[in-house]
């Protein structure tokens, strides 16, 4: 960023890798098309597009069935396609020994996890009555899979938890609370917005059932952009039904995948961006992305350490947290300390709340929120020493 430090990747990513633009504009000026409406040239590339998208993201998670991908308008709106996809759908293959409790669904998830999985689940629990119970996590943010141990003991269809907070950083423990979630014989949907790209993330060898993720945070595609990865024995209602350009002759909703989730025409510039993208990161390797933003994360957690004043919320060790780093400055207003980053420094960062009312509660930082530097995969050793500089100014005092 010319002449500035950007610092809110956890938000949306920037910049882009340069064939990110090239697809993008290919895709504007050249094939300027609906993909599946048509048969001439420009309408073949924009399926050929969204198919080339979709396998490199079924490479990306090493799953056997790209048409299990459906792409999204972001992860909110992924997650809004699980949670309501889910519960419609009834019982699932993983669930029948609970039948018993089919009228009441009840759902799982944290007190860590973001707006876009808790305001869904409100909305049901408003016009439905669902029922859904939060597990509590510790000071840092982190969830212990034994803390779903009496939560899973009433019958209950759907956990949902994130891979890593947008607070604290923290990651949770995927695996084993797969396990604990299939044991109750319920599905299980992780929010990968903060590590999808910038780890490696392979859903079937983790025992997930459901898998949304942004296109436009680690994995470097356009804003607009999302997906939801279904494992081949999950039902998902459909949310949203229209035309597909395939089956027109039927009223309903085609049965096949994608094209049962994906009515209306395909963000398709947006898709070529993220297309571009995602075989960026596989070139490069997830592994090497995830290691560059290691060391980043052990410079940031050391500088932090030698600054007064100042706290960080979240795990203190490298391997307990992604590049999230919230922190509070003593007496000082978070908003405050934001803007003056920027304007002192060229330091953006977001401060104040960020859209996950008890993790916020769980870390201390309400009502005011705090100042939430986020590195991302283009960030640099430097970028993080200028901001560890800007840190230790403002802790002095604004
Ligand atoms: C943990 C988490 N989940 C979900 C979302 C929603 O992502 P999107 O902005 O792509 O809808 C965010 C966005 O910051 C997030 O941090």
């Amino acid at each position: 960023m010319e002449n500035g430090v950007y610092l809110d990747n956890a938000a949306t990513s920037y910049p882009k890798p340069p064939c990110v633009r090239a697809a993008v504009l290919h895709a504007l000026d050249s094939v300027h098309a609906s993909a599946g409406r048509g048969a001439y040239r420009e309408a073949k590339e924009a399926g050929h597009i969204l198919d080339s998208t979709r396998a490199s993201l079924a490479r990306l998670l090493r799953v056997q069935a790209p048409e299990r991908i459906v792409f999204t308008l972001n992860c909110t709106d992924a997650l809004n396609l699980a949670i309501k996809g889910v519960l419609r759908a009834g019982w699932g293959s993983t669930q029948g020994a609970q039948s018993a409790s089919r009228a009441l669904p009840r759902v799982v998830t944290t007190d860590m996890d973001h707006n876009s999985v808790l305001r869904p689940l409100a909305a049901l629990q408003q016009q439905q009555g669902i029922e859904v119970e939060r597990v509590p996590a510790d000071a840092d943010g982190c969830v212990a899979a034994t803390n779903f141990t009496a939560a899973l003991r009433k019958p209950t269809r759907l956990v949902v938890m994130q891979h890593a907070s947008n607070v604290s950083g923290s990651f949770q423990p995927i695996a084993e609370v797969a396990q604990a979630a299939h044991a109750a014989g319920a599905l299980f949907l992780v929010d990968a917005a903060q590590t999808m790209g910038s780890l490696p993330l392979y859903p079937e060898a983790l025992g997930i059932d459901l898998l949304a993720f942004p296109g436009h945070k680690s994995l470097l595609g356009p804003q607009g952009t999302g997906a939801l990865w279904v494992a081949p024995h999950v039902d998902l209602s459909t949310v949203r039904e229209g035309g597909t350009g395939s089956r027109s002759e039927e009223a309903t909703q085609p049965a096949f995948w994608p094209d049962r989730h994906e009515a209306g025409s395909h963000n398709l510039i947006g898709l070529a961006g993220l297309g571009a993208a995602v075989e960026w990161i596989l070139n490069e390797g997830v592994e090497n992305i995830a290691a560059r933003k290691h060391a980043l994360i052990e410079r940031m957690l050391a500088g932090l350490s030698d600054i007064r004043g100042v706290t960080l919320h979240g795990p203190k060790q490298a391997a307990r947290r992604t590049a999230v780093f919230s922190l509070t400055f003593a007496g000082q207003d978070p908003m405050e300390v934001g803007r003056q980053l920027d304007l002192r420094h060229g330091v953006k960062a977001r401060a104040g709340l960020h859209c996950a009312p008890f993790a916020h509660r769980t870390l201390g930082t309400l009502p005011h929120g705090a100042v939430r530097l986020s590195a991302g995969t283009f960030t640099s050793i430097e970028d993080v020493d200028r901001a560890l500089a800007a840190v230790a100014d403002l802790a002095r005092g604004c």
